[in-house]
């Protein structure tokens, strides 16, 4: 087991032993283990996203960039893609995402915060975001709804759907 397999089993497994969610601590770290995994050779800003259901699971995803550069893959997307799979974005409770490798928090990019928008607007929760910075030194807390005020998100389609 690599280094950051056995930081993130040992996370996994306090988690399950709790029955509870992480600590953002633990949350936070978990996206940073997932930002050593990032393939971004063209920028070489590396990015980790931890998602947390409302039963204490996490997924955790990396942003994935591309010869092609516009084909890049942020690591919230990433993450939302996986939970998705997991649980589902109805059961999001909390995110976290490290990026960079300074004192300056990462916070989601404008379609990231689309992204998860979607995820809290399905779940009918204005849940948090942990933005940690690189060097682990800063962390900023944002709710979704600070961060897209007047967001465009499923709710808007209701009315419009069929039936
Ligand atoms: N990036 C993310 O993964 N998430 C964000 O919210 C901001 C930016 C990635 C995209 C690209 O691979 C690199 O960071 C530099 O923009």
């Amino acid at each position: 087991m690599t280094s950051f397999e056995s930081r993130a089993a040992v996370l996994f497994l306090s988690a399950v032993a709790k029955d509870k969610s992480m600590t953002d601590e633990q949350l936070l770290e978990l996206a940073r283990v997932a930002a050593e995994k990032a393939y971004a050779p063209y920028s070489n800003f590396h990015v980790g996203c931890a998602v947390e259901s409302i039963d204490g699971e996490v997924v955790t995803g990396a942003n994935m960039e591309n010869a092609c550069y516009r084909l890049g893959v942020c690591a919230e997307q990433s993450a939302l893609t996986a939970a998705q799979h997991q649980f589902g974005l109805d059961k999001v409770a909390r995110i976290a995402v490290v990026g960079g490798t300074d004192s300056t928090v990462c916070t989601p990019c404008g379609g990231c915060r689309q992204a998860i928008l979607e995820a809290a607007q399905l779940s009918g929760r204005d849940f948090e975001i942990l933005c940690g910075s690189g060097d682990g030194s800063a962390v900023e807390r944002h709710s979704i709804n600070e961060l897209i005020p007047f967001g465009f998100g499923p709710a808007n389609l209701d009315s419009s759907g069929p039936g």
